[in-house]
């Protein structure tokens, strides 16, 4: 028997999780198995292997210091790489001290919401968002999400107005409001969001006395026109920086998920100190630290491997958005990110969000395909659907193919 504690964490894991193993255990091969299942419910990008193989497998420096205990909140020298790196493609001085190394950018929402938040408190998020927050911000912090929905006419992105009346329902609601969190870029949408954007949402936090977390995982996979600004960039007038703070990692941009090392960012003392100690239950063995202190070091292979990557990205968003044309598909335009955030609302079997899931199901069912439902991105909207596209071409178009006869089919 195990405790009501571990009962009540086990029965959190994310629907993104859970869909991506299942989909996994029986994946789609043209040859080997035909009738398997197509993952379009994970963003990964799988379109970097040849770029990644020969500095992953070449021979490579390792030192009697690199197999022992290190910092458990990252070894001085890679946080000092990522620093580097950051300031670099950013623009922004960051300082290696300010940064806390931790398995995954799940694991820095997790540390950054439970060293700012307690229970009974309340965390606003723009809707839809990343459906993980649910677990990741939540779990261990037992704060509360309260949805800032974005208007479709807006394309759904964040706006002050939602997030003022989030505000305002959570404090009615006996919460408090303690921070705001939203994922810049956005995912499931792609948005990248400009400076004026930025500046309402850290005006609302000022006017509510609230810190921001901004997930920013997605800042190296811009592929469109659009430029990206982190929101420190845009703290300084409007909220004092050391209440902004800033997750990344190497899951998406570096296409390395399963290394699971993400970064937490933070000038605020008490947050990171906190962050430190809580980096104890999430630490990144030294071996991959190692690894990635190699990569970063050597600059101009970082900025073509990203420059190559954005490239692909927009190759692989034009690929599954022609598809989806040819087939009369609605679709949000994106701009960065892996994934398109598709309309299927004229197909839905039935009104609202039963009929969002009656389809899911059968997409997933009939076409054996995983692409995940608005609601569990906390969609206002029923009949969305997020689908990820960075990886194999053959795999995206055999998806879209049973995706439009299924759909013909519905009609
Ligand atoms: C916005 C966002 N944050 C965090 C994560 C998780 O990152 P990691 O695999 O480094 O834990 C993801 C992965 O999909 C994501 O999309």
């Amino acid at each position: 028997m195990v405790s009501r504690r571990a009962l009540r964490l086990a029965q959190q894991s994310p629907a993104i999780a859970s869909a991506h193993f299942r989909a996994e255990q029986r994946p789609y091969s043209p040859d080997l198995d035909p009738g398997g299942y197509l993952n379009l419910g994970t963003a990964e990008n799988c379109l970097l292997w040849d770029l990644l193989q020969p500095r992953l497998t070449a021979p490579r420096r390792l030192t009697a210091a690199d197999i022992r205990y290190g910092p458990l909140y990252g070894t001085a020298v890679l946080r000092v790489a990522i620093a580097a790196f950051l300031t670099r493609t950013q623009g922004l001085p960051i300082a290696a001290d300010d940064l806390v190394v931790v398995s995954g950018a799940t694991a820095a929402l997790d540390i950054a919401a439970t060293a700012l938040c307690d229970p009974g408190d309340a965390i606003i998020v723009p809707a839809p968002y990343y459906g993980a927050f649910d677990v990741d911000l939540t779990a261990r912090s037992e704060a509360r999400l309260v949805d800032a929905p974005g208007d479709r006419d807006d394309q759904f992105r964040p706006s002050g107005q939602a997030l003022d009346r989030a505000v305002r329902q959570a404090r009615c609601a006996g919460l408090n409001p303690r921070a705001i969190v939203l994922a810049s870029p956005s995912n499931p949408i792609g948005h990248v969001y400009d400076p004026g954007l930025l500046r309402g949402i850290l005006r609302i936090a000022a006017a509510h006395g609230l810190d921001v977390i901004a997930d920013e995982i997605y800042a190296s996979s811009v592929f469109g026109l659009d430029t990206f600004t982190p929101l420190r960039a845009v703290a300084d007038a409007v909220l004092p920086p050391d209440k902004v703070h800033t997750v990344t990692g190497f899951a998406k941009g570096f296409g390395l998920p399963g290394l699971k090392v993400g970064v937490l960012h933070t000038t605020d003392h008490a947050v990171r100190t906190a962050a430190r100690q809580l980096a104890y239950f999430a630490p990144v063995s030294t071996d991959t630290q190692a690894l990635l202190r190699e990569l970063l070091a050597d600059h101009s292979w970082t900025d073509s491997f990203l420059t190559v990557s954005r490239a692909r990205l927009n190759d692989s968003y034009a690929r599954i958005t022609g598809l989806l044309d040819r087939y009369q598909i609605g679709y949000l335009p994106a701009s960065a990110g892996f994934s398109v955030w598709v309309d299927l609302s004229p197909w839905l079997p039935e009104a609202g969000f039963p009929g969002e899931t009656a389809l899911w199901r059968r997409l997933w069912d009939e076409a054996r395909l995983n692409i995940l439902p608005g609601i569990q991105f906390r969609c206002p909207e029923p009949g969305w659907y997020r689908v990820c596209h960075a990886i194999e071409p053959a795999t995206v178009t055999e998806a879209v193919h049973r995706l439009a006869r299924l759909l013909e089919d519905q009609r």
